[in-house]
């Protein structure tokens, strides 16, 4: 692990020798992600490393070495795919762990589709495959273009590669629709990983950690020739667009994948409850250990279409899936050292530094200690030896101590009372679990991890700005508020003239700023990482205000203790105390008031499109539902009007475009009549909103249920 001394304690000879171990251990990393996609640390153990590298050259700059990790260029990731914007992206899947939240995901789903009794949806049951999604594209039949996931919205194309699959049919034959998009797995079986990794040990060349990486790296040369050696399959369990094709059902689809001759998992199952969804996945599980490729759960997903389409998506993942997982796997390591991470909001995060350990094919350094209690209630203490866990793509946690192995003079670990970066106290309100350094903005930590977020793909996306650069620019003073961000380009002549930057790089950087500045609302108060405000929060807080302005003087109003827009806020519906408090909270601070406002000076920031071009007769309107409706329940209600671009409230006002009245509606009924609101039956509004059903395709946020910054 890095040397944990101060960087400012360093003597110079130690600082040399440190950046010498550095140079090699990076480049060494760098090597073995970039080129044999087969990282043997986590992306945060990496970019402490860099982290640490790049204090030591800040501070002894003379000791710069001639193969500083800063001025190689080979450690720029291969960019020689082509990108492909996906014509429907691709989602993730929510997570399950136990039979509780496979029930719950049932329940739920019964009840956003407002199913009586005796009513149950077929559920499909089928392996959750630990490979790499990919999405094949046939026009008119013919393979036309092949891309990875990425993002979800943007992947890399990949049809040269895919071409080389056996299992993935070139061609679809007579019964091919216009154009189908068909998605799956992309995956390396045990006993063909083995053999090719003999093969690479023989030629003298580096192996690859688990299939999952080999397949990874595989599918990702640029050479389609190396491609067409690698034992890669492919299961097909999905579609992206699809035109000419009338399928109404999950079933349906996989039998005509089949048909067409792609590979479809044996062992999916049609399921119609929840007793028979946990007995599939208890068979897959016992047959795991045999199958001869990886799974890491089950997927379960509706199967009827209509009650997919109805359902529609959270943030990115749908209603109508989820995926099973087959719990954690463990290993024991020891515990060398406790260390403490500062975070964007100054949260004080201790975080084990371990023995390094291979935990289900990945090798694990650190695990996350959680808070301070965390580290009382499991007594875990430096040296200890302790059983660790690692589930799918979740931080490792440390499990349990054991104790029969602790050293007689171990001693419980001192939580820190002031910050490791900026020396401020750290202070933990009662009641609180989180420890916070209370350094705000004077923290560089607090800053730099801000910055970050700021650019990040779901804030400003801006390409090219990614953490290594947050921290560089920062560490050279050109960065102390994210409106700096947008001074960077001024800086292109110095930039051009530090080591590891051509003018292709400091253009294409520069260009990416500039068109960030005309981020739409939402990201932008995303981007601002305020406490409770998460993406799908900010959708909604930027639809009903629609443009910076008016936004920024509500916040202003708020923060100085207006109840109009204290209660404006809590009728947006899903928003509650917490949220408007840590709004309240974040605008009371004069600093970060500025910041909005210079953001405000400096950007373009774009107006939140209500969708009009259809006409939608709810786009910009608020609605209210009250009293219980009969053909949907209330979420998926509101699922819809917010598709539609209507925002829905809690409360009746003059402002209320429509009053949606259910059976036994009460007050608010009575309201919308006295203030002459429009009135809709749930029939009349049905009928208006399937006039616009099919004009949308955009599901509308809503907020998942944890949606919390840290
Ligand atoms: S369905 C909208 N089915 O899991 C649903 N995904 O955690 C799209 N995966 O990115 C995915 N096996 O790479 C689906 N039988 C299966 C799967 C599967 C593996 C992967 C896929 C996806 C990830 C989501």
């Amino acid at each position: 692990m890095t040397d944990p001394r101060p960087v400012d304690e360093l003597s110079s000879l130690e600082a040399a020798q440190e950046l010498a171990r550095l140079a090699t251990a990076i480049a060494e990393h760098d090597k073995r992600y970039y080129q044999d996609d087969a990282p043997s640390i986590s992306d945060a153990d990496y970019d402490a490393l860099r982290q640490r590298n790049d204090a030591i050259e800040a501070r002894f700059p003379k000791l710069v070495r001639r193969d500083s990790p800063n001025k190689r260029v080979g450690a720029t990731p291969r960019s020689g795919f082509k990108k492909v914007r996906h014509a429907v992206p691709m989602l993730s899947l929510t997570n399950a762990f136990d039979a509780e939240d496979v029930q719950d995901f049932y329940d739920r789903i019964c009840r956003f589709l407002s199913l009586k009794d005796g009513q149950q949806p077929t559920i499909i049951a089928e392996p959750k495959i630990d490979g790499l999604s990919a999405t094949l594209r046939y026009e008119q039949g013919q393979l036309a273009q092949a891309a990875t996931r990425g993002d979800g919205q943007e992947g890399e194309d990949i049809t040269a590669n895919i071409m080389t699959l056996p299992d993935v049919p070139k061609s679809l034959g007579d019964t091919a629709p216009a154009l189908v998009e068909v998605r799956g797995e992309v995956y390396i079986r045990g006993d063909d990983f083995a053999a090719m990794n003999a093969g690479l040990r023989d030629a003298g060349k580096p192996e690859f950690a688990n299939p999952r990486n080999a397949a990874a790296g595989s599918l990702r040369q640029l050479d389609p020739q190396i491609t067409a050696q690698r034992p890669l399959r492919f299961f097909a369990y999905s579609h992206g667009a699809l035109e000419g094709l009338d399928i109404t059902s999950h079933a349906a689809l996989l039998d005509q994948l089949s048909a067409w001759g792609f590979s479809v998992n044996p062992l999916t199952r049609a399921c119609k409850d929840v007793p028979e969804l946990l007995a599939v996945y208890a068979q897959i599980q016992d047959q795991r250990a045999t199958l001869g490729y990886d799974i890491d759960g089950v997927v379960y997903k509706v199967d009827d279409y209509g009650f997919q389409e109805r359902l529609g998506f959270v943030a990115r993942a749908p209603r109508w899936a989820i995926a099973h997982k087959f719990p954690a796997e463990r290993a024991v390591t020891r515990l060398n050292e406790i260390t403490v991470q500062v975070g964007r909001t100054g949260a004080i995060t201790p975080v084990a530094n371990l023995e390094p350990i291979t935990v289900g094919g990945v090798v694990v350094s650190r695990a996350t200690l959680h808070n301070e209690d965390e580290i009382r209630r499991k007594d875990i203490r430096p040296g200890d030896w302790v059983v660790i866990q690692r589930a799918g793509d979740v931080i490792p946690q440390v499990v349990e101590v054991l104790l029969d192995k602790r050293a007689e003079n171990s001693q419980p670990f001192d939580f820190p009372q002031t910050c490791p970066v900026c020396d401020s106290p750290v202070e933990r309100p009662k009641g609180e679990v989180v420890a916070r350094c209370s350094g705000g903005l004077i923290c560089t930590a607090q800053r730099v991890e801000r910055l970050k977020h700021f650019v990040s793909r779901d804030a400003l996306d801006i390409d090219g700005f990614g953490d290594k650069n947050v921290e560089l620019f920062a560490g050279l003073g050109w960065l102390h508020s994210p409106a700096d961000v947008f001074a960077v380009p001024q800086r292109a002549e110095e930039l051009r003239a530090m080591d590891g930057w051509g003018a292709t790089s400091v253009a294409k950087l520069s260009a990416a700023i500039d068109a960030a500045r005309r981020a739409p609302l939402d990201r932008m108060i995303f981007g601002l990482g305020i406490r409770q405000v998460g993406q799908a929060s900010a959708k909604l807080l930027a639809r009903y205000y629609t443009s910076f302005e008016p936004w920024q003087t509500a916040m202003s109003k708020l923060a100085d203790g207006d109840e109009a827009v204290r209660a404006e806020l809590l009728n947006i519906d899903s928003f509650g105390e917490a949220v408007v408090d840590e709004l309240q909270a974040f605008f009371a601070n004069e600093g970060n008031r500025a910041v909005v406002a210079a953001l405000g000076a400096t950007m373009d920031i774009q107006d939140v499109e209500v969708p009009t071009a259809n006409a939608s007769p709810f786009a910009g309107k608020t609605l209210v539902f009250t009293g219980s409706l009969d053909t949907m329940s209330r979420p998926e209600a509101k699922a819809w009007a917010e598709r539609l671009g209507a925002k829905v409230s809690n409360s009746v006002s003059k402002k209320t475009g429509f009053v949606v009245i259910g059976a036994d509606a009460g007050s608010k009924a009575t309201k919308a009549r006295e203030l002459g609101v429009a009135i809709l039956s749930e029939v009349q509004f049905r009928a208006m909103a399937e006039g616009e059903a099919l004009a949308s395709s955009q599901p509308a946020p809503s907020p998942s249920e944890s949606e919390q910054s840290a």
